[in-house]
């Protein structure tokens, strides 16, 4: 359609900024931390680096090659190099956004909730007690709608006024609240055991299917791949980019401020004592042990916790707007649409389904576990395979900017057969017990 009239990133780094903002966010932080502390420290993160590097690196660079290569959202982008009977996947890319956003924006609103009360207030004198009370109900979604109305207007801005805009200034500020919180931790007395637990890799504990399946969801929950929110980006680049080169550096920045994040939790946890609380909750560990720790630092704590607290929450706003862009972008180019009409109709979509992951923390973690261990998975098979197999001419499409076409069999190979049966192994045992945690909240005895 309007292919000559799409709109394009202002500058290379607005590019960068834009990809990064959207790799960086709750899932480095919170999820990262959480699934380390609970699969066994260094040996999970280990495995998760290496899922980066073999599974995620090549697909991330399959959505750029697809995105920038067909100028379109991704529902137009399959059929365009595979023919409209490919387009029920990008359907299914937009749905998986519909899902993830709704109860992504949930978790955010709860740490703009955090963010406030460290300024106005403190924080919590019982940090249990507390999360249990702002984490579910109306208190939750009132947060949520505010957060994803900041979303929709920076969406509703467009691709450079809006999201290139808020990320060139939100990216060096997540960067550099990360490095400074990092720093500090270091200065504890008792940091070195956080040390000791997050980088001695004990290689057995990895050795567990469970912890396997984790590390590969993480993967691309934390790389935005597996739904076209990186081909939807690379739909906005020039012909001129280098690929290969923006896929590492997103790849190596991703990995960069997961790994700072455990340097600034682990150590801030155990120099106060507080490892059970991080092991024994999931979803909540964040929002109640670091809290805990902040709460004990007094003021110091309050000012490290709020800069913390806006550290997420800065994180969490640019993933937030790709995964709304890739529903958004394919309104446009589908029906038609104006862009402001596809932000307020299908972010207001987003807000009520939203609704159902404020109402209850069982709800949102099926979301969770659907959208990563089930649906992320099977885009990212999808994408391997079409763009491994399908489309006519990766090599060509991947080709201008790039420096040398030396990588081109190593990508290829790994599309073709490893990133395939790794995700496979991993959906044969993720999709089993996926559903029957859906069964225990259909049928009540969650
Ligand atoms: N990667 C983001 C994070 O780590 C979340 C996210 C944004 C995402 N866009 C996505 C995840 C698209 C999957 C698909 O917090």
């Amino acid at each position: 359609m309007a292919t000559a009239s799409r709109e394009q990133w202002g500058s290379s780094f607005g590019f960068l900024a834009a990809a990064v903002g959207s790799a960086v966010g709750l899932g480095n932080m919170w999820r990262f931390s959480y699934l380390t502390a609970e699969k066994g420290g260094a040996a999970f993160v280990v495995l998760y680096l290496l899922f980066t590097a073999l599974v995620g690196l090549p697909v991330l660079l399959a959505e750029l090659t697809l995105g920038r290569g067909a100028g379109k959202s991704p529902i137009e982008a399959l059929a365009h190099y595979g023919g409209p009977r490919w387009k029920p996947l990008g359907a299914l890319f937009v749905a998986t956004g519909f899902v993830i956003l709704a109860y992504y924006s949930v978790i955010a609103g709860w740490t703009v909730r955090y963010a406030l009360e460290a300024l106005t207030v403190g924080m919590p004198a019982d940090p249990g007690a507390h999360f249990g009370a702002i984490s579910e109900g109306l208190p939750a979604f009132l947060f949520h709608i505010f957060f994803m109305g900041v979303t929709m207007l920076i969406v509703a801005g467009g691709v450079t006024k809006g999201i290139e805009r808020v990320s060139i200034v939100a990216m060096p500020m997540l960067f550099a609240l990360v490095i400074g919180i990092a720093l500090y931790a270091a200065t504890l007395d008792g940091a070195g055991a956080g040390y000791r637990y997050y980088l001695n890799a004990e290689i057995s504990n990895a050795l567990s299917m469970d912890v396997v399946v984790s590390a590969a969801g993480q993967a691309f929950f934390s790389l935005s791949l597996g739904m076209g929110a990186m081909l939807t980006f690379a739909s906005y680049l020039p012909r001129d980019s280098n690929l290969p080169a923006e896929a590492v550096t997103v790849a190596l920045s991703d990995f960069g401020v997961a790994f700072l994040a455990g340097l600034m939790v682990f150590p801030i946890i155990f120099a106060l004592g507080l490892q059970n609380d991080v092991s024994d909750s999931t979803l909540g560990a964040l929002f109640v042990a670091l809290p805990k720790a902040f709460s004990s630092m007094g003021g110091v704590g309050r000012v490290i916790g709020l800069a913390f607290f806006i550290a997420l929450i800065v994180g969490a706003l640019t993933s937030a707007i790709s995964l709304l862009e890739v529903v958004v972008s394919a309104t446009v180019d589908g029906l038609g649409w104006t862009r402001r009409r596809a932000v307020f109709v299908m972010g207001g979509l987003i807000t009520g389904l939203g609704a159902a992951a404020a109402w209850s923390l069982a709800i949102l973690d099926v979301m969770d576990q659907v959208a990563n261990n089930i649906l992320l998975l099977v885009g990212g098979f999808s994408l391997a395979i079409f763009v491994g197999w399908v489309m006519p001419d990766p090599r060509g499409e991947v080709e201008p900017g790039s420096p040398g076409l030396g990588w081109f069999g190593g990508w290829r190979f790994l599309l073709r057969y490893v990133v395939p049966v790794v995700l496979a192994i991993v959906l044969w045992h993720s999709v089993p017990s996926t559903a029957v945690n859906l069964w225990k909240l259909v049928t009540g005895e969650g």
